[in-house]
């Protein structure tokens, strides 16, 4: 076990990359670092929660690790994430945010011994948030984004909040015809997602094993299409970090210890 005295409840925040996580770092009071599996976890304090902060890195591999760590190492309570995805709903544009309420693997395929999209032994393909952190997770998107017309300064003018299915995969979706490709067998089997990224089905996943809360909002950095590999990299330099701040904020506000 760590040596910190690690006191319950333990909110984690997870991100992939250390540039999403960077201002909720800077703003994170008394941060103290560990290492665990060659991550750096932070734990520190923020408007009076106790908190870690934990990088998935990229990939469902990488960020089950990561979660299964933030639980079984550190005893946290329950997990938010905060990250980017590439839009695909209509609609579903540059800015906005994509709360999520399921998720699913894209890219699992155990047909023809499982349906299409099912997680072996599980029996289902889909993975619930936690209502009630996922309802305090949007409501804080919203003011974030000044959705309800409450932010002093809403990061993106007419950035709106969508709530829905994210679909996650080991794959960045980098043309239209892929992403076209991959909503349509989705739909073919019953399934209306609005957004794709790399991890949170993995995340989900875990957290339903463990039992414990998962609740995650992605905002749209790239619609998935052939300008992808330009949006990407930009969105996350300049803005994702000052989302994943500002909403975090918003969200230590209303959320009760667990
Ligand atoms: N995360 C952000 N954009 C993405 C994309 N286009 N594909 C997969 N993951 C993403």
């Amino acid at each position: 076990m760590n040596s910190l005295q690690v006191r319950s409840p333990l909110t984690a925040i997870m991100s992939a990359l250390p540039e999403e996580q960077q201002d909720l770092l800077d703003r994170l009071e008394n941060p103290q670092r560990q290492n665990v599996a060659g991550r750096d976890f932070w734990l520190g304090h923020l408007q009076g929660h106790f908190l870690i902060l934990g990088l998935s890195r990229i990939g469902k591999v990488s960020a089950s690790l990561t979660a299964a760590i933030l639980i079984s190492h550190f005893g946290a309570s329950r997990i938010v994430f905060t990250g980017v995805a590439g839009g695909l709903g209509p609609g579903v544009k540059v800015g906005d945010v994509v709360v999520g309420q399921d998720f699913i693997q894209h890219d699992l395929d155990a047909s023809p011994l499982f349906p299409r999209y099912e997680v072996p032994l599980y029996g289902r393909s889909l993975f619930r948030c936690d209502p009630a952190l996922t309802a305090l997770l949007a409501g804080a998107t919203r003011r974030a984004l000044g959705a309800d017309g409450a932010a002093a300064s809403p990061l993106v003018a007419g950035a709106r909040v969508h709530s829905g299915l994210i679909a996650s995969g080991d794959r960045f979706v980098a043309s239209a015809a892929e992403s076209g490709a991959l909503q349509a067998s989705l739909r073919k089997a019953g399934h209306e997602a609005l957004a794709v990224e790399m991890e949170g089905a993995a995340v989900a996943q875990v957290c339903a094993d463990y039992s414990l809360p998962f609740a995650a909002i992605r905002t749209i950095s790239d619609r998935a299409d052939d300008t992808a590999h330009v949006d990407f990299p930009r969105f996350v330099k300049e803005v994702a970090s000052q989302y994943a701040l500002t909403i975090i904020n918003e969200l230590l506000q209303s959320l009760p210890p667990a």
